[in-house]
């Protein structure tokens, strides 16, 4: 058995795990991190989209505000990280382009639209003429849509990969193996078990295991956060030379009652997503997964069928009860939560490293993330 003490011992090694860390390790905590394959989990098949705004939901004003936070330190957390590595995460400032289809579609856009305007973002309704002005490649049925100059993309594969390298430039050490449980000593949490017998110790644990927060034994019940996990199937096609730029822009509609979106890369890689499917832990790419994401962008770009398919995936979003994220200290002393990011891991990732440093190093949530404290989802009467 190896021991080995920290004051923050991380239990996840995706985007929120790793910034955590990253953070931490800046702010002078002797950080670990646990994972068999750290830059692993959901940003392996996230497209990256920034969408505080094009992602509004209705009853989701309270997350909106955190988004819009972690939205506008997007530009400096990925200078100050790819100058901290020398790497290029893949951040595009191009904008989004949200369609509709048909009548239906349509009103639900402007509804959209005027919501958006309440909450005060940048948003410009566009006929549908002059959406495909902007994007040639359109279908001629699309009726109108919304063009957002504001959200962005990152590639969630290179902001892993620099996420990691950060790491290991601050210092932070990799535990890589699974924890299997955690450790609780005199009702204070104290480290981890590991798949590999290691038993990491720390004055302060972080469960950031996504998708499988909600499962880590060890953990009471009352401290368990209510995460599941809600499946997204990706594809990845390539636009060869002949037909760039295909897309100059992320372009999305909701087709159906299906989201769907398009997020053209630099390097001439299309992602193309997501299914959101509540099928437990099952990551099968199903022939019907990829079929209705294709049918989906068909409609919405018919050039798309010419396209190389080059890779098809699926990843577990962490969902939580009112789709935000559980920040900060959990109902047992010594254990913080990240988790819970559902659709907005990579957008929430620089404002989650900053929350979760300042909670570690001062035990206080800062005022941008007390609506999201674990304690919301306590048992009445119990805080
Ligand atoms: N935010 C995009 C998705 O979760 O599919």
């Amino acid at each position: 058995m190896s021991r080995s003490t920290s004051d923050v011992l991380v239990i996840g090694g995706g985007i929120i795990g790793l910034v955590t860390a990253w953070r931490a390790a800046q702010r002078g905590l002797r950080t670990a991190v646990a994972d068999p394959e750290p830059g692993g989990g959901a940003a392996r098949v996230a497209a990256g989209m920034l969408a505080a705004v094009t992602e509004l939901h209705y009853g989701e004003e309270t997350l909106l505000g955190l988004n819009v936070a972690s939205a506008e330190r997007y530009p400096a957390f990925v200078a100050e990280l790819e100058e901290a590595t020398g790497l290029d995460v893949g951040f595009r400032t191009s904008g989004t382009l949200a369609v509709a289809l048909d009548a239906d579609d349509r009103a639900h856009l402007r509804e959209l639209h005027a919501l958006q305007r309440r909450c005060g973002l940048a948003s410009e309704w566009l006929t549908g003429r002059e959406c495909r002005r902007l994007e040639p490649m359109l279908a001629p049925c699309v009726r109108g849509g919304l063009r957002v100059d504001g959200d962005h993309q990152v590639d969630p594969r290179r902001l892993s990969a620099a996420l990691v390298l950060a790491c290991e430039r601050a210092g932070v050490v990799f535990h890589r193996a699974r924890a299997d449980r955690l450790s609780v000593v005199r009702g204070r949490a104290a480290g981890a078990v590991l798949a590999d017998g290691a038993e990491p110790a720390a004055d302060q644990v972080v469960l950031a295991a996504g998708s499988m927060s909600g499962r880590l034994d060890g953990v009471p019940d009352g401290a368990l956060p209510p995460v599941r996990p809600v499946k997204g199937q990706v594809l990845r096609l390539a636009v060869p030379g002949a037909y760039a730029p295909f897309l100059s822009r992320s372009v999305r509609a909701v087709v159906r009652g299906s989201h769907v979106y398009l997020v053209p890369r630099e390097n001439g890689e299309l992602v193309v997503g997501a299914t959101s499917e509540e099928m437990g832990w099952d990551t099968t790419v199903t022939a019907g997964g990829v079929y209705e994401l294709l049918r989906d962008a068909h409609e919405l770009v018919p050039g798309i069928t010419e396209l190389p398919l080059t890779e098809t995936r699926a990843g577990l979003r962490p969902g939580s009860p009112d789709n935000a994220p559980l920040l900060g200290p959990s109902a047992l002393p010594g254990l913080h939560l990240a988790t819970g990011h559902y659709r907005n891991g990579v957008l929430l990732t620089p404002v989650t490293g900053d929350v979760m440093a300042a909670v570690l190093t001062t035990g206080e949530l800062p005022e941008v993330a007390r609506a999201f404290t674990p304690a919301r989802f306590a048992p009445v009467g119990v805080s």
